[in-house]
């Protein structure tokens, strides 16, 4: 019984195969007068046109189609097709006429075919964004931006984009975005970071042992897989090592997992220790009020790279005086490729004697200098925080510790 049905089912798909199977070449019917008989002739392939029907004796006869002239798939006509003539207006050849293929035309870049004419692809105005580019067949096809998404420009192939994410990047947000504009970021979502100040001294000396001194390769992508809590998105990263030079990269990253990890039982300690650390600074040198020529004798005594008088000036117009020292030394130390903000200090400290800088600075200069050494030297969760990334970090040998 078995073995009957599935012989039936062999034979059922046997016979399918046959029925719908092409042959090759493909035929065509023809009644022959000589035998008055209904023959299977092959047609004739592309690039000939039919010259003799077959015969019981002989095969079809097909000759190859003259210039200008083409067929494109097997046939049974006696004429080849004539090439369309040159292209119109706006378009270019896309492929010559051979005796396979018809002359192919196509609009010009930028243009589609509608009707008769190439015509230009239409810009989506902003608030719209491109869903599908133009082809040369087709038409722009635009999209109101949803929520979430913008577009500012006319443009015929820009998409909507994506609001920036303020938060994500460390940032605030300062103006909702809308299908025409982007969200407005401002700032830093820290309240440390005065006149734009980057890296606050004791953000750096709490930081710094993670620096390795020797550049390691990848360091940032090890420092991403290993910190705890939420990870610092990868957009995020790139803007960082856009921004940043390799060693200032670290202390980035760090800040910005600070920031997006502020709930953590552990980072809010080092949150505050950080703050703790900015009042001492504050007491130590916000009181200070120096005069231009004292701020540039202060920046002129820095080794490395001299911070420019126009950043002074500047620096003046657009920080508290209490916070210009800071962000000076901040200038001071992206320029010089992260050298230690501390170090710097003590070493101007020796020169700024020769000018007679008033003794109650340096004094306070000198405290600052000790408090952050003691900060620096506070390794306690300096410790935690290794054993928080884990084994992996501590492998590659941080060389400060
Ligand atoms: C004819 O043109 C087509 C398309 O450009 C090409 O693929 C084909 O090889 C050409 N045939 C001959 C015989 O040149
Ligand atoms: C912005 O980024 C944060 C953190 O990466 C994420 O939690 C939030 O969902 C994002 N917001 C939007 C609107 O994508
Ligand atoms: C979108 O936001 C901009 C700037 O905030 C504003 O000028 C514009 O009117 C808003 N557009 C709509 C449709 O709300
Ligand atoms: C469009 O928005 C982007 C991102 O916010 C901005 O960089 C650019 O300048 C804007 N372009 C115009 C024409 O407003
Ligand atoms: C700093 O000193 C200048 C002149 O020496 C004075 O005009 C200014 O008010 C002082 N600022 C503060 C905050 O003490």
């Amino acid at each position: 019984m078995n073995k009957l049905l599935c012989c039936a089912l062999v034979f059922l798909d046997i016979s399918i195969k046959w029925t719908t199977q092409e042959t090759f070449p493909p035929k065509y019917l023809h009644y022959d007068p000589e035998t008055s008989r209904q023959l299977m002739c092959d047609k004739c392939p592309p690039g000939t046109s039919l010259k003799q029907h077959c015969t019981a004796r002989r095969k079809t006869l097909c000759a190859p189609c003259p210039d200008h002239y083409y067929t494109d798939s097997w046939h049974t006509s006696d004429e080849c097709l004539y090439c369309s003539p040159v292209c119109k207006e706006l378009q270019y050849v896309k492929q010559e006429c051979n005796r396979t293929h018809n002359r192919v035309c196509q609009c010009e870049e930028g243009r589609y075919l509608e009707l008769e004419f190439c015509l230009k692809h239409k810009s989506c105005p902003s608030g719209f964004g491109v869903l599908h580019a133009g082809t040369p067949e087709r038409n722009t096809v635009c999209e109101s931006c949803p929520d979430g998404f913008f577009s500012n420009e006319t443009s015929s192939k820009a998409p909507c984009r994506k609001h920036t994410n303020c938060s994500a990047l460390g940032l605030l947000l300062t103006h909702k975005g809308n299908a025409t504009h982007d969200n407005v970021c401002s700032g830093n979502g820290e309240p440390t970071h005065k006149c734009g100040i980057d890296m606050t001294l004791c953000e750096e000396a709490f930081f710094r042992f993670a620096v390795p001194t020797k550049l390691t390769p990848n360091w940032l992508s090890v420092l991403v897989d290993n910190l705890p809590g939420t990870k610092v998105n990868t957009e995020s990263i790139d803007r960082i090592k856009r921004r940043h030079s390799s060693r200032e990269q670290t202390f980035q990253l760090l800040k910005l997992w600070k920031h997006q990890n502020k709930d953590q039982d552990m980072v809010k300690k080092i949150i505050q220790d950080i703050e703790l650390c900015e009042k001492s600074v504050q007491r130590h040198i916000g009181h200070m009020n120096l005069t231009f020529e004292q701020l540039l004798r202060l920046m002129e005594s820095l080794p490395g790279k001299k911070v420019m008088t126009e950043d002074i000036e500047k620096t003046m117009k657009t920080c508290k005086s209490s916070d210009q020292i800071l962000k000076l030394l901040s200038l001071w130390r992206i320029k010089n490729d992260d050298q230690d903000t501390r170090k710097g200090l003590m070493h101007a400290l020796k020169h700024l004697k020769t000018y007679h800088f008033p003794k109650t600075v340096t004094q306070s200069l000198k405290k600052t200098i000790r408090f952050l050494h003691s900060f620096t030297m506070y390794r306690l969760y300096q410790k935690l925080f290794l054993e928080m990334i884990g084994n992996q970090v501590q492998s590659l040998k941080i060389s400060c510790l």
